[in-house]
């Protein structure tokens, strides 16, 4: 299905969805939030596809916000149903059982920000720019930033970022671990495409069940984080790609798994 504000393409088991409202250096409207969930959907429905990369059109923004114009006529009621959208959007993505990759070509402000970090990993190009400049406007984050921040770089660094409205530069990032690597603007799409690549010829059950217990253990006592490890651990155990794998490495020849 064509979207018109969100580009989609698959290869090589890769999707690649690119936000694609580049006058407004990739603003999320309402309309490009819905499309993106049902791009998602899209996604999740294809058995082809093993990884996502998110990315936004032209040079200069990955996604400069939430549309600043849309929202700014919202009272408080359209306000939490804007807001619920971003959260669904956020846990559509967080719930994909297949690897989701923010490549960061710009700005990534508020929303976009919050965007980026509902992926399983953000590369960034020299370019890059992140923040989360809400409190310019007199309002907070409302995509999800004020959780997903402050896991990503910590409680205190998600607290100065959030207050003070400041961007941080691509290499700051980086030290953050807010992003993985710094990457020359033409170099960033191929290196994600690779790592999607890679991640793509993996045993896509054992990908899924590590981003399913990643995720979840991530806010559990460690005890019962390692209770669910184990049983998904035990789970892979009971598909033919497990054995596939391990009788390919010991037959010394290349697995092929199918996802069963
Ligand atoms: C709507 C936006 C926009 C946004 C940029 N534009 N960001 N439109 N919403 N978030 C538009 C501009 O109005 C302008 O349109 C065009 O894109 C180019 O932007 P410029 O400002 O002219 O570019 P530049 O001078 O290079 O500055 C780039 C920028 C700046 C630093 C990124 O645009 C900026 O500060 N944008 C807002 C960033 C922001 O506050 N984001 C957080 C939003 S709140 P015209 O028509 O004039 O050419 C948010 C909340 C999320 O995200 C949760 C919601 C529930």
């Amino acid at each position: 299905m064509p979207f018109e504000n969100v580009l989609i393409e698959t290869h090589d088991g890769v999707a690649t969805l690119t936000i694609n409202r580049p006058k407004s250096l990739n603003a999320l409207n309402t309309a490009t939030v819905a499309e993106l969930c049902l791009a998602v959907e899209q996604v999740a429905d294809d058995r082809s596809v093993k990884a996502l990369i998110l990315t936004g059109a032209g040079d200069k923004a990955f996604v400069a916000g939430a549309d600043i114009a849309e929202m700014a006529h919202m009272a408080s009621p359209a306000a939490l149903t804007f807001s619920e959208l971003g959260h669904r959007l956020g846990d559509l993505l967080e719930s994909l059982p297949i690897p989701t990759i923010a490549a960061v070509n710009g700005f990534a402000l508020g929303g976009g920000c919050e965007l980026a970090m509902a992926c399983d990993l953000i590369y960034a190009s020299e370019k890059a720019r992140f923040g989360q400049p809400e409190v310019n406007l007199s309002v907070i984050p409302g995509f999800g930033g004020t959780s997903r921040l402050a896991r990503r770089v910590g409680p205190h660094r998600a607290r100065e970022l959030i207050f003070t409205g400041d961007l941080i530069d691509a290499a700051h990032a980086e030290r953050y671990g807010l992003v993985l690597a710094v990457l020359p603007p033409e170099q960033l799409l191929p290196h994600c495409r690779e790592v999607a690549k890679k991640i793509a010829g993996k045993g896509p059950l054992a990908v899924s069940q590590a981003k399913k217990v990643l995720a979840a253990g991530a806010d559990l006592p460690l005890q019962a984080a390692n209770a669910l490890e184990r049983q998904a651990f035990a789970t892979l155990f009971g598909s033919r790609d497990q054995k596939e794998g391990m009788a390919a490495f010991l037959e010394k020849r290349p697995p092929r798994f199918e996802g069963h």
